[in-house]
């Protein structure tokens, strides 16, 4: 049983999909967590329904965590809250597909900001106070298509991609610190940013995963919770797939 009682968690994008449900998966463990979105609204409504579920601290944080200022203030609200982050799961992002000749450099901008310099500059923040603990876990939520390059979506997979870089060089540096930067990259999960898929995309997709079927953001979860814990102590720069083994 993994047990985060005493434990803080701060997790972007999660008002809603897969960090909504890490989030979930963290706060039933029993961390407290901040619910940082972009849209406070959703992050205000996951907060709640959080805290009513599992009776500790959840915070809500509005944030666009492409912007510096926005990702300082963030940490200061959070740190403000619970005095230390243990752990930081880097979910925000977006896509903006479309072949690379037909691309505007405002989607490469846009996509390259929002999902990883996001990441640089919130891991930027998290180090300081997790080296003063001599402790902390971040994770990346990177994808696939990071690892094997998907049509139509230059911008996104290069972003996938720079985050795992990211993981593995942060791991680098922190190690002897005792900080784990570890990468997830999930498959196909099904939430808002797969909905957009039509029926016949979908059976396609699912015809390439030897499992045959899309993934639940649940799955994604556990994988975070497993990264989160004291059970992956000894497991760092690592990416590890939730893809019902389309990347093998
Ligand atoms: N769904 C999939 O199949 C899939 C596969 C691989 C990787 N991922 C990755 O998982 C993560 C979550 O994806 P999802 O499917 O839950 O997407 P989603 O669109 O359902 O949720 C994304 C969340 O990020 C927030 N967000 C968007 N821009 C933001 C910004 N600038 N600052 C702060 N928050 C912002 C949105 O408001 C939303 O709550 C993303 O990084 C995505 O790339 C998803």
């Amino acid at each position: 049983m993994i047990d985060l009682k005493s434990k803080t968690a701060l997790i972007t994008g999660s008002g809603r999909g897969i960090g909504k449900e890490i989030a979930r998966k963290l706060a039933q463990a029993g961390a407290d967590v901040a619910i940082s979105d972009i849209d406070l609204e959703t992050a205000k409504a996951t907060a709640s329904e959080l805290a009513s579920e599992f009776g500790h601290k959840a915070i809500a944080v509005a944030a666009d965590v492409s912007k510096a200022a926005d990702v300082k203030k963030m940490f200061e609200e959070a740190l403000g809250a619970f005095s230390k982050i243990d752990i930081l799961v880097n979910n925000a992002g977006i896509t903006r597909d479309g072949l690379l000749m037909r691309m505007k450099e405002e989607d490469w901008d846009l996509v390259l900001n929002i999902n990883l310099k996001s990441a640089f500059l919130c891991c930027r923040e998290a180090v300081r106070p997790m080296m003063s603990a001599r402790s902390g876990k971040i994770i990346n939520i990177a994808s696939v298509v990071g690892l094997m390059g998907n049509a139509g979506q230059a911008n996104y997979s290069a972003s996938k991609a720079g985050m795992i870089g990211l993981t593995k060089t942060l791991a680098r540096e922190f190690a002897s610190r005792s900080i784990n930067v570890n990468a997830i990259a999930p498959g196909f999960i099904r939430t808002a940013m797969t909905d957009k898929l039509t029926d016949a995309e979908k059976e396609k997709l699912s015809s390439q995963i030897p499992m045959a079927k899309l993934g639940d953001p649940l799955d994604v979860a556990n994988a975070a919770l497993f990264l989160g814990s004291g059970l992956s102590d000894y497991i760092t720069g690592q990416v590890i797939t939730v893809d019902g083994g389309l990347v093998m």
